[in-house]
């Protein structure tokens, strides 16, 4: 390959159900828009998903419809490289050396791991501010435990950061809640390098896209769209599904006086309005929540057939994607060798600069 002088941008997704709309405009949207300008890598993280452990015959089959997701929203593999995390094995090797650097400390104080361990134990979120590290510690290390908190998800950190030096990315955009993996990244490349006096990993940052950073809203009156909320609008929802969750809906009784302040939910369906619709239909129902001649019926049926109007071409590519098989092992093929290709080069060197040697 010829040398590539444009910075790797790097982002994977974790193979635990359908795309939605939130990682559309999230993520999605933006992915399309770097490929032209940036050496993209968009991979589908399976193996993070295994700490969950999910069905076997699912996780394959999410595998396969993220990555036909991915296609119809646009992403080319003739200029992103598309690949799948376990179709890179230099990973799964990067991941076991790096460890040997990895406080179990620093892990288990990590947000997502107390959050999902806190989770899988069915023990409550922590008093605001309260710092609970100890009485955490306790209960994990806790015998019982074993067999709902395994060693993936604590070492989960470990392996985003080697997802992402192993391919030596600089821009990594992804999510808020992901911002503190970036973060333990950073310092583990910064260990590695200083521990063994070279310069091999330089530090990874979040991707600064211009403008505010779009939060795309539940349905569900509050907080965002996400696929453990079960508020979500799927990519690939049957128009009759998605017409009948908007109709669903939460909102108020209505504006009372003129201008009244708007509530969580209502503000919702306007993000969610102005993000999917024209300025002009936007105006209209601005408008009439002001003047309170707003009828939530006919804002929730605009609003259905303005997100169908996205959706429904990435609906019917992804089923076109995904009755070709040929197709698809040729993407993941091609998305596996040049994905391999840097990540082989870099586990050579770390080897090396541990000490493993052939004779
Ligand atoms: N942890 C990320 C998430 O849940 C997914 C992910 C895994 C990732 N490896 C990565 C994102 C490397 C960016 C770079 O969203």
């Amino acid at each position: 390959m010829a040398e590539n002088k444009k910075e790797i941008v790097l982002s994977g997704i974790r193979s635990t159900g359908n795309l939605h709309l939130g990682n559309y405009y999230g993520a999605l949207s933006k992915f399309v828009r770097l490929q032209d300008d940036y050496d993209c890598n968009f991979f589908i993280a399976d193996l993070h998903a295994l700490t969950t452990n999910p069905d076997p015959a699912q996780l394959h089959a999410n595998v396969k419809n993220i990555l036909a997701e991915y296609l119809a929203a646009g992403i080319d593999p003739e200029k992103s490289t598309i690949f799948v995390q376990s179709d890179v094995p230099e990973i799964s090797e990067m991941y076991l050396l790096l460890n040997m650097h990895v406080g179990i400390g620093e892990l288990m104080r990590t947000t997502s791991f107390k959050d999902k361990a806190r989770k899988a134990l069915g023990i409550g979120a922590p008093e605001q501010g309260a710092d609970d590290d100890e009485a955490f510690e306790k209960e994990i290390i806790g015998a019982s435990t074993n067999k709902r908190v395994n060693a993936g998800l604590l070492t989960y950190p470990t392996l985003m950061a080697v997802d992402i030096l192993i391919q030596k990315a600089t821009k990594v955009p992804v999510g808020k809640d992901q911002e503190q993996h970036l973060e333990l990244t950073r310092r583990f490349a910064r260990r590695f390098n200083s521990f063994y006096g070279v310069d091999l990993f330089p530090e990874p940052y979040n991707f600064n896209f211009d403008g505010k950073p779009v939060k795309v809203p539940g349905l569900d009156g509050s907080g965002k769209m996400g696929k453990s909320e079960g508020n979500c609008l799927y990519l690939v929802d049957d128009p009759k599904v998605l017409r009948k969750k908007v109709m669903r809906a939460t909102t108020d009784e209505g504006p009372k006086e003129p201008n009244s302040p708007m509530s969580e939910p209502v503000a919702n369906l306007f993000t969610l309005l102005e993000l999917t619709s024209t300025p002009d239909v936007v105006k209209h129902f601005r408008d009439a929540y002001a003047d309170c001649s707003i009828r939530y019926g006919d804002l929730k049926k605009q609003l259905a057939e303005d997100i169908l109007a996205v959706t429904t071409p990435i609906r019917e590519r992804v089923n076109d994607i995904l009755a070709d098989e040929a197709y698809l092992r040729r993407v993941v093929a091609q998305g596996a060798e040049r994905a391999r290709e840097r990540a082989a080069a870099t586990l050579g060197e770390v080897r090396r600069i541990m000490g493993i040697r052939g004779f």
